[in-house]
């Protein structure tokens, strides 16, 4: 043990004073809180931890997609939100979310469970939203969802359920939303006690087996439904006979019915009358019954999806679409995959109020020049994925529509009167056909439009196009296919536009001026061309005042060396912010200029990986001190220099993976005071020194996955560090671990354990932010008790037949105890609080028991922050039984330290309890003071 004990004299220069004792002390504490309830970036072993210190009461706790068959035992009791989605989970058991009393949101879709114990999930009080989808629930049963009287959105689509039991959603007072789609429910009766709920508002029960839906099977729905998805059942029949549901708005019937004959039976429309969306979609009913779907909502429809009639004739849904359009509230009428071929004048010559028609994927080859003439306030149109192989004359001249959308056509050509008199036009999508060249007399009237998709054509040079109109464009989509070139003055009337995306295209060269007139351009994707270094000259990219972002990733640019070049090729972005030029093909950048970024005097993110870079000068980023985001992923360095970083004082997050880095000690140097962020992974890393992690005092994000480190006690201080560091959240610390796994639990209880206090108090000014947490929290009490006593069950007897009849009996002070104190149905934490907040003392009864389970509890980490916060002697320790110094190595090296707490023992059988008594009496007399003054019994000797 001897060298174990002195392992707690690291911190030499803080071991001298008492306060620096009680510091070690509460550190010790606080490595137990860790244990049981981790703060932000703690790591866990199988998730991680996303919060702001700021505010921690919205923890989350990621552990999906982990292979997880059980749910992880160390989850911090603080959590508000919980992904254990996409595991191997089977069942939820009864002890599973214990004390988890501030979650909110919980996810375990995509599991395997198939089982939860009655209760499992009745802890959670301030649950809001719960996600079971994707699992193999068949039934849910009555205890099920008890007490989850918060809940408001419920996930149990994608399971196997065939029977809900009557009262197993009766707790759920609050729930709004239930997805139930995709199960095996096949009788109506099941559903109902879901739609008493009083605030239900969407019920989704699509893509079940039901065979039919009748409202004389439900009664008394939530008025609040709003919602109905009875989509993909194998309904005969839907017939209300009451007015079940009120004010419903939305039903959807898609693909309901079987063999076309699904019956329709509504008594009185006004049963329905508040619909205004309606899906018929690939409904199994005859014209005729959809006729009279659509008399039946004739007041309020406002949406109309007739998608996909298999059976029917165009004629058929012309008729239906006629019906639709008498509709005198209905605006939206889309009739995607249906087979119409050819647009007849007459076809919409009915929909005057229409103010969306979606006939995308329609098979369209020809459309009357009138199809549309009749819609007055025509608003949008889409005919993307048809056969056009012109714009239609019928979209011209509709002075009222925005937004055209005729993309994924074969459209071969453009005319100059193609877009006439579309003055109010906003939105003009063209990707995806074979447009060739453009003439300058295309968009000359399309004054008002801001976006123009031109992208996946087959224009080879942009000449003229742009020449005329488009002067409030912003965006414009060139990307994919052919473009080659970019000359001069090309873009030059477009004088509002802000984004320019030509990524994907064949660009070899660009003239000087290629984008002069921009002035308002804020970003430019050249990304995935063909340019050189020769176009990367400040004369293509002048007049561009207000660029902010520039792609120029995977192109073809290349350096010999990293000599100054002249003139620097962004001389003139001083607005510049991000700066992207990863993964070059070819042979990459291969060197990057000493002056590549000279005058880019704004940059704030700068991506460069996968260049085959060897070595960055020292100057690289002398022109760039905003520079606060920087990666360099997938290099070659095998070292850096630390003088790379000196001109970027703010840099914040760093990327550096899979860059050959043998070691990080340039770190030490580097003055990375601010970097939070810090990727290292699948480099050639195999030891870290401790200096190079006290150099990054902001770090709160560091993974160092697959590197080589060599295993040794040398790494102890790390596993140490990752464990005890509550700010920096290390991915991948489970398996670095895991490597050191023997070492590592041999030797928790001492060597680690004693040196962890060393390391904390170190550390410890970053726990003072978490107290602060719970300091906010806590309010001031008066003090009720003269003592709360904390102590395992087992030592209940000796509590309640010893200590209880002396203290209270014959000394007359007032105490706090769990099970006579308590309030019943107030959280266990605030009645822990309140305990220690309204007592003057805190008496610890110490045993083996106490120590295994208790000494890590929450009784003991409220004790310490009281005792730290207002500096008090609340802490008296009562040793009940004898300890074995090997097993309490940790805590006996303790007693020492803090000998001027109150340390009592309680004498052997048959040994006078007189004493002890009395200096208990003493330690609870004494008044609050500091700990400093407090001398009262000091050096009482407990064993
Ligand atoms: C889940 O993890 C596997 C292996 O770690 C990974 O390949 C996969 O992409 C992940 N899936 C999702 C949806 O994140
Ligand atoms: C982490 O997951 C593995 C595999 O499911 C499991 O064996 C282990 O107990 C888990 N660890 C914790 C702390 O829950
Ligand atoms: C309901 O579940 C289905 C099937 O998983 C899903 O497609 C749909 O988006 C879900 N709806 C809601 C509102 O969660
Ligand atoms: C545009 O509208 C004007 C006025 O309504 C009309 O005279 C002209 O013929 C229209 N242009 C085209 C190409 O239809
Ligand atoms: C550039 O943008 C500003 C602010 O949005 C605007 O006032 C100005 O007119 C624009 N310049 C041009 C040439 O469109």
């Amino acid at each position: 043990d001897g060298l174990e004990i002195e392992a707690i004299t690291m911190p030499g220069k803080q071991s001298g004073s008492a306060f620096s004792q009680l510091r070690l002390f509460l550190s010790f504490l606080m490595y137990c809180w860790g244990l049981a309830d981790p703060a932000c970036g703690y790591f866990l072993k199988n998730c991680t931890i996303r919060c702001n210190l700021s505010d921690p009461s919205n923890m989350k706790v990621l552990c999906y997609n982990r292979t997880l068959e059980v749910i992880p035992l160390d989850i911090p009791l603080k959590v508000s939100n919980l992904d254990l989605a996409m595991n191997k989970i089977s069942k939820i058991e009864k002890l599973d979310f214990t004390d988890l009393s501030n979650l909110k949101i919980l996810n375990m879709s995509i599991n395997q469970i198939s089982q939860v114990d009655d209760g499992a999930l009745g802890h959670l009080d301030a649950l809001q939203e719960l996600g079971l989808a994707h699992n193999r629930l068949t039934t849910l049963s009555d205890h099920l969802f008890q007490d989850l009287a918060n809940l408001s959105l419920l996930h149990l689509d994608n399971n196997l359920i065939a029977t809900i039991s009557s009262s197993s959603f009766q707790p759920l007072s609050s729930l709004k939303t239930v997805n139930l789609t995709n199960n095996n429910l096949y009788n109506m009766k099941e559903v109902q006690p879901i739609v008493q709920l009083p605030h239900l508002q969407e019920l989704y029960i699509g893509s079940n087996r039901f065979t039919s839906f009748q409202s004389q099977e439900i009664s008394n729905t939530s008025i609040e439904l709003r919602l109905l998805d009875l989509s993909r059942n194998p309904l005969e029949i839907f017939r209300v006979t009451a007015d079940v549901f009120p004010y419903l708005e939305v039903l959807d019937i898609a693909y309901c019915g079987q063999h076309g004959c699904m019956e329709w039976d509504v008594l009185n429309r006004s049963f329905l009358s508040n619909v205004n969306r309606l899906n018929l979609s690939g409904i199994e009913m005859s014209f005729e019954r959809m006729g009279m779907v659509l008399q039946t909502v004739n007041s309020s429809l406002v949406h109309l999806r007739l998608h996909d009639l298999v059976n029917g004739s165009r004629l058929k849904i012309k008729g239906l679409t006629d019906i639709a359009c008498q509709i005198p509230t209905l605006s939206v009428l889309r009739l995607e995959y249906n087979n119409i071929g050819n647009l007849s004048e007459e076809f919409l010559q009915s929909c005057k109020h229409m103010t969306e028609v979606d006939i995308s994927n329609t098979g369209l080859t020809q459309l009357s020049e009138f199809s549309f003439r009749s819609i007055e306030q025509i608003s949008a149109l889409k005919l993307g994925h048809n056969r056009l192989s012109s714009v239609p004359k019928a979209t011209r001249n509709l002075p009222t529509l925005k937004i055209l959308d005729l993309s994924f056509n074969i459209i071969h050509k453009l005319g100059c009167s193609d877009f006439s008199n579309l003055t109010g036009l906003t939105q003009l999508f063209l990707f995806h056909n074979q447009i060739p060249n453009l003439q300058g007399c295309v968009f000359q009237d399309l004054k008002e439009l801001r976006i123009l998709k031109l992208g996946s054509n087959k224009i080879l040079t942009l000449n003229d196009a742009f020449m005329n109109g488009l002067h409030k464009l912003d965006t414009l989509n060139l990307a994919g296919k052919k473009l080659s070139s970019i000359r001069k003055g090309e873009f030059k009337s477009l004088t509002s536009l802000k984004n320019v995306l030509l990524f994907d295209n064949q660009i070899a060269s660009m003239e000087d001026g290629a984008f002069e007139g921009l002035v308002n351009l804020t970003e430019l994707q050249l990304d995935s061309n063909k340019i050189t270094q020769i176009d990367i000259r400040n004369t293509v990219l002048m007049g561009l005042p207000h660029l902010i972002t520039l792609d120029i990733s995977c192109n073809y640019i290349t350096y010999v060396n990293d000599d100054k070049l002249d003139p620097p090729p962004f001389s003139h972005l001083t607005s510049l912010e991000n700066l992207r030029i990863f993964s070059q093909r070819h042979k990459g950048l291969s060197h990057l200029p000493i002056n590549f970024l000279e005058g880019l005097k704004s940059l704030l993110s700068f991506q460069a990986g996968s260049l085959n870079i060897k070595d960055l000068h020292p100057d690289t980023f002398i022109h760039t001190p905003r520079l606060w985001f920087l990666d360099i992923s997938k290099n070659e360095f095998t070292a850096l220099t630390p003088k790379l970083f000196h001109p970027t004082p703010r840099l914040n997050r760093l990327y550096l993976p899979k860059a050959r880095l043998q070691s990080l000690d340039f770190l030490i140097e580097a003055n990375l005071s601010r970097v939070t962020f810090l990727q290292v992974r699948k480099n050639d890393i195999t030891a870290v020194n401790e200096t190079v992690l006290q150099s990054l005092p902001a770090l709160t994000y560091l993974d160092m996955q697959d590197n080589p480190f060599t295993c040794g006690c040398s790494d102890a201080w790390f596993v140490q560090w990752m464990e005890s560091d509550n700010q920096t959240q290390i991915v991948g610390a489970g398996e670095f671990t895991l490597d050191l796994g023997l070492y590592y639990y041999i030797s928790t209880t001492c060597l680690v354990l004693l040196t962890l206090v060393a390391s904390f108090a170190y550390h410890f000014l970053k726990w003072e932010v978490i107290y602060g947490y719970y300091l906010f929290l806590l309010t001031p009490h008066g003090c009720q008790y003269d003592a709360f006593i904390s102590y395992n069950a087992h030592d209940e007897p000796w509590v309640l037949r010893e200590l209880l009849p002396e203290l209270e009996g014959e000394q007359g002070w007032k105490l706090c105890l769990h099970h006579r104190d308590f309030q019943p149905g107030k959280p266990i934490i605030d009645n822990i609080m309140d305990g220690i907040y309204g007592s003057r003392k805190t008496i610890c009864v110490i045993s083996h028991r106490y120590l295994e389970s208790e000494w890590c509890s929450r009784e003991i980490q409220v004790a310490s922050f009281r005792l730290f916060d207002e500096q008090k002697d609340v802490l008296i320790l009562v040793f009940l039984e004898e300890i074995p110094t090997h097993q309490l190595s940790p805590y006996h090296r303790m007693r020492k330290l803090v000998k001027k707490r109150t340390y009592l023992s309680w004498p052997r059988a048959g040994e006078q309890t007189g004493v002890f008594w009395q200096q208990l009496r003493l330690a609870l007399e004494t008044k609050d003071g500091s700990a400093e003054e407090n001398p009262i019994l000091s050096g009482v000797q407990a064993l």
